[in-house]
């Protein structure tokens, strides 16, 4: 069961864009469990990141899984070319289609980890419905498009309401994740933390992703529900 598996993955969005492949292995060599990767298209979000070329370019020198978040509208268009390119889980967003089970079909099609996103104001029952198709679901704990934005708590309550909705995938937060925020997220459930800035803008980022560990596994499911069994 994943449920109390606690994963850092740091965001290469706050990485050197013109070292990745050194960044890659800095954090590797750091402790990181899965590599976040984000993938804007100044549509569903007001930036551009990066795409499929560099998904498949980081696949090849990454060691750890690609986490790959596509803030893109269509996700049905390119789910599995992302999954192909080397995504080995593909989270989409539920605001960005009209079909989330063809959107599901596509990256299982395509041998990935299945998940969905539910930005800040979206309530966690969109997702309810697709719950036993998931391997995961993203919590957004800021409006997706930028790094280094101020957490919000309010989302929090999302995770007991998944986990009382039966879920027993993985529960993940992105967004404003730092020593400050972490022990929360994993209080109310969460227990995969993605962290862009907190741990790119660290000093020493073994040290960061550690005392991140640390203070995720003291605190993880501490006030969140059982899940409701069926
Ligand atoms: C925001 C992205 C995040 C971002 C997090 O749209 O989805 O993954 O990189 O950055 P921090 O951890 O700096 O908030
Ligand atoms: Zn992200």
């Amino acid at each position: 069961m994943n449920m109390a598996t606690v994963r850092i993955a740091p965001s290469l969005l706050s990485a050197d864009f013109g070292r990745l492949a050194e960044e890659v292995r800095k954090v590797e060599e750091a402790g990181a469990d899965w590599l976040h990767v984000d993938v804007m298209d100044g549509h569903f979000v007001p930036n551009l990141t990066i795409g499929l070329p560099v998904v498949a370019a980081l696949k090849k020198v990454a060691r750890r899984p690609l986490d790959v978040h596509i803030m893109i509208s269509n996700p049905l268009d390119y789910a599995r070319r992302y999954v192909e390119a080397g995504a080995a889980g593909l989270t989409f967003h539920v605001e960005a289609t009209s079909e989330p089970g063809k959107v599901i079909d596509a990256i299982v099609g395509a041998g990935g980890r299945p998940a969905m996103a539910i930005n800040p104001d979206t309530p966690a029952k969109r997702v309810v419905p697709h719950l036993d198709r998931l391997a995961m679901v993203l919590v957004m704990s800021v409006f997706p498009g930028f790094g280094g934005q101020t957490f919000m708590p309010e989302v929090l309550a999302k995770f007991g309401e998944l986990r009382a909705a039966g879920f027993r995938g993985d529960l993940e937060i992105d967004g404003g994740i730092g020593p400050e925020t972490i022990a929360a997220a994993a209080s109310a459930g969460a227990n995969v933390f993605v962290a862009g800035s907190a741990i790119f803008g660290a000093k020493d980022v073994g040290a960061r992703i550690a005392e991140l560990r640390r203070l995720a596994q003291s605190s993880v499911g501490a006030d969140a529900p059982a899940p409701a069994r069926h």
